[in-house]
């Protein structure tokens, strides 16, 4: 059983009529690869009936790259990576934001729509990293280190995002560490909260990068050791990492980005075999784009991200509930912070 249908544990059978399956069919050829047949009549009358009730209340979906495949598939109206999902937050007309993703990422999508009623299907998807730092000890930081200018992870609270001076994803933190150490004058940096992406970034940078203590739950479980099994027993498999992995696994990986500079890797290089080092999902949802690659499933589960089901999307529409507030004035220093990231321009890139 799938770990989509076993989430449903709990939620109320809808019927799967005649209707529904026509209505639904050209969605489960899609994510027929990573779907079974068996399960798809759980999931077909949700699908239905949110993408029905979505287009009533002048709503978008915006589902994270770590979303189980029915609901990244098959619900969602943009999906992405952090940066992604921030940028058409900002960007969309819609008035509703249904954020399928975790707290952080509501919280970002308000901070810079905050005309828009911006839900998040279950208030409980938090996330280790954004839980393990507050306002407080940005500030303390800040006496520490004086005159250095604070670069915070999106996967923090808006009250976090307010003590820093700019933001980064996984996607842009090189870029965004560089260009703020010149518009400071400086060449140290802080890095707040995730240890590991912190040390990564500063392998790829002469910027300095003082770290703080938090990490990922997912992502800090992989060893070194891990992915030498998956060589072992995959010859030729090609291994991408996350950089919330420890800078020793990413170090023994082919590769190593955000999750769509997985996806992009996956595109461009279209390999036989590949491990994502990641959350679950992932590897379904890169399945569905690429069916003729084989992905070998490493298990970490989000269970911040797992909490975000079909019964619930639908439950936060018709109810329009939870919706996520962020206190104006903390916004507004949130908000410069995310702009400023979003304002910093990529390199160039080859392919990766
Ligand atoms: P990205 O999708 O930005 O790589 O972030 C991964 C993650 O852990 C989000 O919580
Ligand atoms: Fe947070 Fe890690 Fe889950 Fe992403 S995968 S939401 S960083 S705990």
């Amino acid at each position: 059983m799938s770990v989509a249908v076993q989430n449903l544990k709990g939620a109320a059978p809808l019927p799967y009529t005649p209707e529904i399956a026509r209505a639904t069919r050209d969605l489960y050829a899609k994510v027929a690869h990573v779907i079974p047949e068996i399960e798809w009549p759980v999931f077909a009358p949700y699908v239905d009936a949110i993408n029905k009730l979505k287009k009533q209340r002048n709503a978008v979906i915006l589902g994270h790259n770590y979303m189980t495949p029915e609901i990244f598939n098959c619900v969602s109206d943009f999906t992405g990576d952090s940066l992604q999902l921030a940028r058409e937050a900002a960007r969309t007309d819609a008035q509703v934001i249904v954020q399928a993703g975790v707290h952080f990422m509501a919280e970002t999508s308000k901070i810079l729509s905050p005309s828009k009623t911006v839900l998040i299907p279950d208030v409980k998807a938090g996330c280790s990293l954004a839980a393990s730092i507050t306002g407080a000890d940005v500030r303390l930081l800040r006496q520490k280190y004086p005159g250095l200018p604070v670069v915070t992870y999106v996967n923090t609270s808006a009250d976090v995002k307010a003590e820093s001076d700019v933001c980064c994803t996984s996607s842009n933190a090189v870029a965004v560490v560089e260009e703020i150490a010149r518009e400071f004058g400086v060449d140290t940096v802080i890095m707040v909260p995730d240890k590991y992406l912190a040390q990564n970034v500063a392998k790829l940078t002469k910027i300095k990068v003082i770290t703080y203590d938090g990490a990922c739950e997912v992502h800090e479980r992989f060893t070194p050791q891990d992915i030498r099994n998956f060589r072992a027993a995959n010859p030729g498999v090609v291994v991408l990492t996350h950089p919330e992995c420890p800078p020793d696994v990413v170090a023994e990986a082919d590769f190593s980005g955000s999750t769509s500079a997985m996806i992009g890797y996956v595109g461009n290089h279209n390999p036989k075999k590949v491990v994502l080092v990641t959350e679950c999902s992932m590897s379904d949802n890169v399945a569905v784009e690429f069916p003729k690659v084989e992905f070998v499933r490493p298990c970490n589960l989000c269970p911040h991200m797992k909490r975000i089901t079909l019964p619930k999307i639908l439950h936060s529409l018709q109810t329009m509930t939870t919706e996520v507030f962020v206190d104006p004035a903390i916004a507004t220093r949130a908000k410069a912070a995310v702009d400023r990231m979003l304002a910093v321009k990529m390199p160039v890139q080859k392919a990766a």
